[in-house]
């Protein structure tokens, strides 16, 4: 059996963004390969983020994997536009745009790994068509719209669903969990089958980013080393 490497994914929405690029210098000399760049339109969710000008900076200041999360309404206007600023992934969200498949497919078309996400409220279900062509599956653990939020319990038995619905079909995609994973539930979230694991609040609101990146890898290594 095949398995990810697990990803701590350290999202910028937390970072000091006056002084982004020393941000993700912390978390890279700690060993992140991934960050996590949260994009928020006012609509689909209730707040205003980052967008494709600061993406673009980024590509220039950091060779790390981007994995970009589109929280917003009609992603498929934005997905070349993301893709031409550097994304390396884009994530949709499957209440965002009726036409998941399609905007799933331009990812894909554009050279960029593609994922769908869900809501706490959406079910694995909704995704039962796409999974055979996505390269991530992202279950939120929060509402999407604000990062420290607390943790929605819910989110454990949609990753186990997924992984199981993985291995019954062979399907290939990676799991990624995001809102609230902190250094109490990441073991667990490893255990379920959480394999990229989104943190904001849990690394950059803390005094030194780059230790609190390394105890939560460490930590989400625990399950994959202990003895059955
Ligand atoms: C929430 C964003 C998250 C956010 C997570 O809408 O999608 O990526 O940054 O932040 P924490 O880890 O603080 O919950
Ligand atoms: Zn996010």
């Amino acid at each position: 059996m095949f398995r990810h490497p697990i990803e701590i994914a350290p999202s910028l929405l937390s970072a000091d963004l006056a002084n982004l690029a020393a941000e993700v210098r912390k978390v890279k000399q700690a060993g992140a390969s991934v960050l996590h760049f949260d994009v928020m339109d006012g609509h689909f969710v209730p707040n205003i983020s980052l967008g494709v000008p600061v993406l673009a900076s980024l590509r220039k200041a950091t060779t790390l994997t981007l994995d970009v999360h589109l929280m917003i309404e009609r992603p498929g206007e934005y997905i070349e536009a993301f893709a031409k600023a550097g994304a390396d992934r884009i994530l949709v969200h499957q209440e965002a745009t009726v036409h998941l498949d399609r905007v799933l497919a331009q990812i894909r078309d554009l050279k960029v790994e593609s994922g769908a996400v869900i809501n706490p409220a959406t079910p694995v279900a909704t995704l039962t068509e796409v999974l055979d062509r996505v390269d991530t599956v992202l279950v939120m653990s929060v509402n999407p719209g604000f990062g420290g939020q607390t943790f929605i319990p819910g989110a454990f038995n949609k990753i186990r669903e997924l992984k199981e619905l993985r291995s019954r079909y062979n399907y290939a995609f990676r799991i990624e969990v995001d809102g609230g994973v902190d250094i109490d539930n990441v073991a667990d979230l490893v255990r379920a089958g959480a394999e990229t694991l989104v943190a904001g609040t849990a690394i950059f609101k803390t005094p030194d980013p780059g230790a609190a990146f390394r105890q939560m890898r460490s930590l989400a290594h625990e399950p994959l080393t202990q003895k059955v």
